[in-house]
């Protein structure tokens, strides 16, 4: 594990460092450095193509990567940053096509953690994506790093990561031009909205329409085969398999899809509320399924998600119940990016 020196001295010096945000840890290279940036993608067996987020540690900084802001841009920065946050953003001329995989756009954001504001202040702008092998679920803690890293990584440990979801990703200008091909679907389609969020996470909906008309970006069947075919992606990471363990994730509505089984699964709970009953506790210790319960804290879900998935897989569990939480009477302002990580993980991608 490193210091917070030896971090910025290895990333100046065009090394790869993970680093702790408050959403995930991130893996971390100088954004100016092109071999280090290139080093991200071979380690992370991540496609060319899906572009990087910059991570900064002051607003003066994102006058190097972006064009000038628009009323609405400066207004959700100034609330939420630094947060969990990503803006895409036109892109200046002199940011690298390895980070934005030739986009015209580019996506910024200033996380909440000291310890990463402070390595920030010593590096200057950082790229990172969420330091996982791609396929895996995103780190929530440093120990998942080196799980797929290796146990002598460089990691700057941070602690546990407090929220564990990735950062949401957000455009104020739907309808610009995100690549030159405009041959693809969604280039035909125009946005009424004002802002488009691309990935649902800790900041939602309801908190971004204070500044504006929000609507998510869904990719429809037809538009999604294209994605898949084409380099039409506003967002590409949309595209790939994402947040999925090998063990398959089912949604838990009801005791009795716990009949039968022929393995013990992993049981990953909210709360005491149906499904719960007296029934589940006395199968949890009758077939030796591990049970996990976050006692109605939409925090500790989210938190413990990515460590429950990992946890499956280290243990060779093939099956992770979650408690259905999809009509759940209580709310959170996490209920989106919960259910859009958990769903990826159902469909497997
Ligand atoms: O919370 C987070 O955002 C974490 C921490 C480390 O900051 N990072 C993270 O990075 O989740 P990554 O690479 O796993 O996900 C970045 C997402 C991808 O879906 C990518 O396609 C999208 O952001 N993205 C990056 N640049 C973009 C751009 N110019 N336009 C649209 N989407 C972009
Ligand atoms: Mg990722």
């Amino acid at each position: 594990m490193l210091s917070t020196n030896e971090a910025a001295r290895r990333l100046k010096q065009g090394e790869v460092v993970a680093i702790p945000t408050e959403t995930v840890y991130g893996l971390a290279a100088d954004a100016s450095k092109l071999l280090a940036i290139q080093q991200i993608f071979t380690l992370k067996q991540r496609p060319s193509d899906n572009p990087l987020i910059i991570h900064i540690g002051c607003i003066n900084q994102l006058d190097e990567f972006s064009k000038p802001m628009t009323e609405i841009e400066l207004r959700i920065i100034r609330k939420f940053w630094p947060g969990p946050l990503t803006l895409v953003l036109p892109k200046k001329k002199n940011v690298l096509d390895a980070i934005t995989a030739g986009l015209e756009t580019v996506a910024v954001r200033m996380p909440n953690h000291s310890q990463c504001l402070n390595l920030l202040q010593k590096t200057g702008p950082l790229v990172a994506p969420s330091a996982n092998l791609s396929g895996t679920p995103s780190p929530s803690k440093a120990e998942h790093v080196l799980s797929d890293f290796g146990e002598n990584f460089p990691v700057l440990d941070g602690g546990d990561c407090a929220i564990g979801l990735e950062s949401t990703v957000i455009t104020c200008r739907p309808n610009y031009p995100t690549t030159n091909r405009q041959q693809s679907s969604y280039a035909s389609r125009k946005f009424q909205s004002d802002i488009l969020i691309y990935r649902p996470g800790a900041i939602n909906a309801k908190e971004l329409s204070e500044f504006g008309m929000v609507e998510y970006y869904i990719p429809s069947h037809s538009i999604k085969d294209t994605l898949r075919t084409s380099n039409g992606s506003p967002s590409p990471g949309l595209k790939y398999r994402h947040y999925a363990p090998k063990a398959r994730v089912e949604w838990l509505s009801d005791v009795e899809q716990l009949e039968n089984l022929r393995y013990p699964c992993v049981i990953f709970l909210l709360d005491k509320t149906p499904p719960y009953t007296q029934s589940l506790t006395d199968k949890v210790v009758n077939d030796g399924h591990s049970l996990l319960c976050c006692e109605g804290s939409w925090k500790r879900f989210g938190q413990l998600l990515y460590d429950t998935f990992r946890m499956a897989d280290k243990e060779n569990y093939t099956r992770i119940f979650i408690q259905d939480i999809r009509r759940h009477d209580a709310t959170s302002s996490l209920k989106d990016a919960i259910i859009n990580r958990i769903e990826k993980a159902i469909s497997g991608h």
